[in-house]
């Protein structure tokens, strides 16, 4: 078998080839099938995104009309799905409820994608993009002990993530077009990542063959980390922690820098990204305007501004090329917007959902092979069997 290269972490392998996202972390560039995330944020909408991500162009108006239509025609989930659940405890995490709900709609959908079919996989996308979305918020419901909600047919898809989350038995639901635009954008902003960790889980999955729903699944496993979509999470919980502690910003940055203390900073630092995340530069524009459109005046913010500012000038962070990822910024907006902190990795998954879609689809037409690295083995060597008496 030759030599076997060890690359923990992968932080040098390529594990496969992809037309979908160009990624340039020395100069902050990214791109979703040759298009600039910032003309996409400022100029395109999430659906239209996922279409472009997924099926490769960006859609004509027949056919964003035709896809928003045929998601919505996959929105209802089965009422069975309501008795898992009820299940969970209270204080289940969404994440994890999510993970388990997106892997049992395998169940209620039980056909075998052929990603080759373009006909099937377009069915394919439009369930999960339609299922996804109302499972997802139902995590919220759950926890809440509110009634679930149902996709309304005649709203958009974001307006409609809006108003499952939010909408009251007693009345309508009235989106706030500021909320609205600024959620849009982050669903954007997290529409692909090329090869991150729960991508390459996806993908890993997949090489399987297993399904859509159950690579999607684990994907949304992968994203609950804190070193990953978690971060957000972590980000919101760190800034409150600072905050009770008494607001000393410099105190967590000497904790960061210390080799003994476990801590790091939640949202610095990015396994490729060395200057800056263009994302992280979009949405800091956009925290601003939402927060002076909504008027938000938060202490938290002020503590994460100088948390900010000193890690920018600081030496242990210029030297390690540490700067704000995306998700130091996607939290505090998503504070700001209203949305709960326990839901911020949730949201990073409904963004995320087309590029893992993308991605498997593209591994399964490329016919790749089963992900299987190798390994160095450091183990024993063969040693005689030790009888229960001799142990
Ligand atoms: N705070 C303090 N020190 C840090 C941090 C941080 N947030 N991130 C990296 N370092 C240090 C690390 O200790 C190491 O120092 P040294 O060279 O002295 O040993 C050096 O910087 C390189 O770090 P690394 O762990 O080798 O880098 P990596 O590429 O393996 O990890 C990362 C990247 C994002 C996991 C890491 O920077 C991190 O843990 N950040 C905090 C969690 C976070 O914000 N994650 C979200 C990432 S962006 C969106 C996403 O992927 O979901």
């Amino acid at each position: 078998t030759g030599a076997i290269t060890l690359d923990p972490g992968y932080k040098n392998s390529g594990s496969c080839k992809s037309a979908i996202t160009f990624l340039d972390g020395e100069e902050g560039v990214l791109r979703y099938r040759g298009y600039s995330i910032e003309d996409l944020a400022e100029k395109s909408n999430f659906l239209e995104v996922a279409y472009l991500v997924i099926f490769g162009e960006l859609p004509t108006q027949t056919q964003i009309e035709k896809f928003e239509n045929d998601i919505r025609k996959h929105t209802l989930v089965n009422e069975e799905m309501k008795g898992i659940i009820d299940g969970f405890p209270k204080h289940a995490h969404p994440m994890g409820i999510l993970a388990s709900l997106t892997c049992a709609l395998t169940a209620f959908n039980p056909k075998v994608v052929n990603a080759e079919c373009e006909k099937d996989m377009y069915e394919a996308v439009c369930k999960i993009m339609g299922k996804f979305l109302v499972v997802a918020t139902w995590t919220y419901r759950k926890i809440n002990g509110y009634p679930l909600n149902y996709y309304d047919n005649t709203m958009p898809y974001v307006d409609n993530f809006l108003q499952l989350m939010f909408k009251l038995p007693t009345g309508p639901y009235k989106v706030n077009p500021v909320v609205l635009n600024a959620i849009d954008k982050l669903f954007i902003l997290h529409a692909d990542h090329e090869q991150n960790c729960s991508t390459s889980t996806v993908r890993m999955v997949g090489s399987s063959h297993a399904g859509l729903f159950a690579s999607i699944s684990a994907g949304v496993s992968a994203l609950w980390g804190p070193l990953h979509g978690g971060a957000n999470q972590a980000v919101l919980e760190m800034l409150e922690e600072i905050q009770k502690d008494g607001g000393d910003a410099n105190k967590y940055l000497a904790k960061a820098k210390d080799k003994n203390d476990p801590f790091r900073l939640m949202g610095f630092g990015h396994r490729v990204y060395k200057n800056f995340d263009p994302r992280a530069r979009i949405i800091k524009k956009a925290a601003d305007e939402v927060l002076a459109e909504l008027g938000v005046d938060d202490p938290i913010l002020k503590i994460a501004k100088d948390l900010e500012e000193m890690a920018l000038k600081d030496e242990y962070f210029v030297a390690r090329n540490l700067y704000p990822n995306v998700d130091f910024y996607s939290g505090i907006i998503y504070r700001a917007l209203g949305i709960p902190t326990e839901m911020f990795t949730v949201m990073f998954a409904i963004g995320r959902l087309p590029g893992w879609v993308a991605q498997w689809k593209e591994m399964r037409v490329n016919k790749e092979p089963i992900g299987r690295p190798r390994q160095v083995y450091v183990g024993e060597p063969l040693r005689p069997f030790k009888e229960m008496n001799e142990r």
